[in-house]
């Protein structure tokens, strides 16, 4: 089963007999190694029923209502931030939150305090051609600086009592969790650590917030992850790259505002919002491609990907159709750590968290061992590739030999390759190790070390030239 490569002719019946014995031997595993920690996940994701919610009090509530409680008071933050640019502004916010950058929400406390709270936003909305999306995931995000000094400098412009009290509460948890999500390379997110880090400070029964970790906390530094456009949830039946965010989505989803959710009152309310939130992000289609196509060769790239690609990843335009199936990392050849990590036993006590908690009341943590094939609408706009955002463009997913080992982003999306479907990137020629100075060193994606590999999902190498820019044709009209 392990070595298995694709042959010249991908065939269906291959795939299809390959996700059998990797099912049937996963099985094996399972029955073998006591309690079903982890139930075997390989194959297709069942759907399960959502609870209604109303799109429009979705949008409202993603940016204007203030579902992470705590933040920096508004009188500090006034004085220590310059205005947002007209870039970072939205239009259709509130009269409260109308003057704020967009990843930035309003709160009133009972205390009459004012505070200046993140939203999600900071990092699903992200710029294409100078127009910000919302629900693009930002891939240009700097979680390389320790989050805890800009926490601590803005102590500096707080002058009242109760602006301190309020302060200190953000701050002292951004120290707590700034060491877990601080990644050495640029634009690679840390979420996904630092919701167990988030875990390992509360009770997951009455979500109390404890100083002292209450369980083993994870390990410091994050496996790089690229945030998957919000848009692919209308089609997907669980949530993150390994699907282990199974049953109620709303649920799941409020999981990543919990910095201070400390009492179980608190999160019920936020849970409202976020079954409208959760309606809302279902609703969000891709956005349309904005530059020509081609669709002589598109045809040619949709009959191309109709053979080899739509068996795992669907079909589109009419009748389309999506399996929702979970590859085993051996098979599809991606960097397996995060699947790895997800499945491991180290890694149990937060699934185990999870599941005990009030946000395992109608959802559960089901940690696959590989990831899903996923939809691939809009898919154009989200460059870097793959789960860790380890190959800056499509070619490099359709031809493992142009995937760059070492590659530097630019600092701002702003020239993306309609040929390539990417941002333009550079080649350094060296690593991290390389690197002439820090500055350089965080800029450079290596894809030498330990999560950030870009090995796999070698389906297109057989292609030849014309018929790799064919599908790339195609790819740009789903
Ligand atoms: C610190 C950055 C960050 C913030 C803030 C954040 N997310 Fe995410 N989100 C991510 C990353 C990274 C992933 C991918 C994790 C994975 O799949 O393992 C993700 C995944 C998701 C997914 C699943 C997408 C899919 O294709 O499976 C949903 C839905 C989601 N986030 C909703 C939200 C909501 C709602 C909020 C605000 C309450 C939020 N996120 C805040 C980084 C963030
Ligand atoms: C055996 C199943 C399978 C086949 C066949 C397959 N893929 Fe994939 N594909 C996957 C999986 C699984 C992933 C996710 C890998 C990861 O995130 O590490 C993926 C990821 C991708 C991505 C990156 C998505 C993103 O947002 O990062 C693209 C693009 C893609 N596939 C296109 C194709 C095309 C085009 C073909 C046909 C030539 C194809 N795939 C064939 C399973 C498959």
């Amino acid at each position: 089963m392990i070595g298995f490569t694709m042959t010249a002719r991908s065939n269906h019946q291959t795939i299809r007999v390959l996700l059998l014995t990797t099912a049937l031997v996963a099985g094996c595993n399972q029955e073998t190694s006591g309690p079903a920690a982890h139930p075997l996940a390989v194959g297709p994701v069942p759907a399960t029923v959502q609870r209604q919610g109303n799109p429009a009090a979705g949008y409202d509530a993603l940016v204007n209502q203030p579902y992470i409680s705590c933040g920096m008071p508004y009188s500090a933050f006034i004085k220590a931030t310059s205005p947002p640019s007209p870039r970072q502004l939205l239009s259709n916010r509130n009269s409260r939150n109308r003057e704020l950058p967009y990843m930035l929400t309003i709160r009133d406390t009972d205390d009459g305090v004012r505070l200046v709270t993140s939203n999600c936003l900071s990092c699903h909305a992200g710029y294409f051609d100078d127009e910000l999306i919302i629900g693009l995931g930002n891939e240009f995000l700097d979680f390389t600086r320790d989050a805890s000094i800009s926490a601590e400098q803005l102590g500096a412009y707080v002058t009242s009592k109760k602006d301190a009290l309020e302060w200190k509460k953000w701050a002292d948890r951004i120290a707590t969790i700034a060491p877990y999500m601080r990644t050495d390379t640029l634009g690679v997110n840390p979420a996904v650590n630092l919701t167990f880090a988030l875990m390992a400070h509360r009770n997951p029964v009455s979500l109390k917030w404890s100083d002292k970790a209450l369980i083993e906390p994870p390990p410091k530094a994050p496996l790089p992850v690229s945030v998957p456009p919000w848009w692919r949830m209308k089609k997907k039946n669980a949530l993150f790259y390994n699907t282990e965010g199974r049953g109620d989505h709303a649920r799941i989803m409020m999981l990543a505002a919990t910095l201070c959710t400390d009492s179980i009152e608190e999160a019920r309310k936020i849970d409202r919002l976020a079954t409208d939130i959760r309606a809302y992000l279902g609703s969000l289609e891709a956005p349309e491609y904005p530059y020509p196509v081609d669709s002589k060769r598109a045809a040619k790239g949709r009959t191309l990907f109709e053979q080899d690609c739509s068996f795992c990843h669907g079909t589109y335009g009419n009748n389309a159709s999506y399996p929702n199936l979970v590859v085993h990392h051996d098979e599809v050849g991606t960097d397996p750590e995060l699947a790895r990590l997800l499945t491991s036993e180290e890694n149990l006590r937060f699934i185990q968290w999870f599941n005990r908690s009030f946000f395992g009341e109608n959802s559960s943590g089901e940690a696959a061992p590989g990831y899903i094939a996923p939809p691939l609408d809009g898919v154009w706009a989200t460059a870097p590739y793959f789960h860790n955002g380890s190959v800056p463009s499509m070619e490099g997913v359709l031809n493992s030999a142009a995937r760059p080992k070492y590659w530097i982003l630019p600092e701002n999306p702003d020239r993306f390759n309609q040929k390539t479907l990417g941002w333009y990137y550079t080649e350094p020629g060296y690593g991290k190790k390389g690197a002439v100075n820090r500055s350089e060193k965080k800029r450079i994606y290596d894809t030498t070390i330990n999560g950030y590999s870009n090995t796999g999902h070698r389906y297109g190498d057989r292609f030849n030239h014309q018929q790799r820019a064919a599908l790339i044709e195609y790819i740009k009209t789903l």
